[in-house]
């Protein structure tokens, strides 16, 4: 098996990615109906037609548009399944999936409607899909810091149900500094800590993230390479980076894949991640990630047996666990 097919045929861990971003033309325009929401689009076609961003802003407006048709658990459910059912085709074996609670609460729907709805799902999955799977809530940087405290002591009650917490939205003027003490308190509560940095970003932002967030994982990270300080102590720590090509790709980050880093960035050590990013939005699922750059970057198998493994290293699952999955990944990669 050559290394795109083995990229296809791997078990793989997905880390990036909003569930918000799955949310396809198709069960938008669905869901709209069934909710009676009014879309700016008069059909699935003009609302793809939209699909081209210049930067990850422009991304974002139209993105948010998209989720205003989500009010009930049962679109939250409805969505997430349709996603895991996706990611169980690109063989993800475990999902860590961001949710953006603040894009819900401003639009009157409850907190218990989000969480509620995300989590039937993930429980689905494991049943009728074998996936493990854990959530991840997002607070919007564009918002101030008293704002996420506020979503952070709604969301409380339903603590068993998420694992960690995350910062997105737009990146640039609003660096890691801002949410210094709700990233403090999420830590003493035991929650695992990620953020998006250096997507549009500088390095700084990345070491904001790192020593003032004390994250566990950085999202996207690519700025890395203009720094070389920066990816000295990545290869030193492993701190791990969930990058996502495609995304890269359809906002500008990156002008061409094979201008991309990821190679760079992982034959220097780091442990970096394949993700999808918001899949509905970008031009695919994890296996479209993971194709595309194997071969804009020929990438070989030990390459892909790497980002495999790295998925599984940077995951949030036990020892036990982890070395079950990484036994999986050997064992495949070994047969094909
Ligand atoms: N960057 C920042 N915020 C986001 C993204 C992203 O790629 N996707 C959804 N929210
Ligand atoms: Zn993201």
């Amino acid at each position: 098996m050559n290394a795109v097919e083995l990229a296809r045929f791997i078990p793989k861990a997905e880390l990036h990615i909003h569930i918000e971003g799955s949310l396809e033309p198709e069960l938008i325009f669905e869901l709209a109906r069934r909710n009676g929401v009014a879309l700016a689009y008069p059909s699935i076609e003009a609302l793809r037609a939209a699909y081209a961003f210049t930067d990850l802003q422009s991304f974002l407006d139209i993105y948010y548009a998209g989720a205003s048709v989500l009010l009930h658990p049962q679109d939250f459910h409805d969505m997430a399944w349709a996603y895991f059912r996706r990611a169980h085709a690109d063989n993800v074996v475990h999902a860590e999936i961001f949710f953006d609670p603040q894009t819900h609460t401003a639009r009157g729907v409850p907190i218990a409607s989000v969480i509620e709805g995300l989590a039937g799902a993930c429980r689905r999955a494991r049943e009728e899909l074998g996936i493990s799977s854990a959530l991840i809530l997002c607070f919007l940087r564009h918002l101030g810091e008293d704002d996420a405290f506020a979503t952070l002591d709604a969301a409380l009650p339903w603590r068993e149900h998420f694992i960690g917490v995350g910062l997105d939205s737009s990146e640039v003027g609003h660096p890691p500094e801002k949410f210094e003490r709700v990233f403090a308190r999420c830590r003493e509560l035991g929650l695992r800590v990620v953020a998006h940095a250096g997507e549009e970003g500088p390095p700084e932002y990345m070491w904001q993230a790192i020593d003032l967030l004390k994250v566990d994982r950085i999202d996207h990270g690519v700025a890395s390479v203009q720094d070389p300080l920066l990816m000295a102590e990545l290869a030193h720590t492993r701190l791990p980076l969930t990058v996502c090509p495609l995304s890269n790709l359809k906002l500008c980050v990156v002008r061409d894949l094979r201008e991309h880093p990821l190679k760079t960035m992982l034959d220097a050590g780091l442990c970096v991640t394949i993700n999808s990013d918001d899949p509905a939005y970008f031009g695919g699922y994890m296996n479209a990630n993971f194709v595309q750059t194997t071969e804009a970057l020929q990438l070989t198998r030990e390459d892909v047996i790497a980002l495999a493994k790295n998925s599984f290293e940077a995951s949030f699952i036990d020892a036990a666990q982890r070395q079950a999955f990484v036994a999986e990944v050997n064992r495949v990669a070994a047969a094909a």
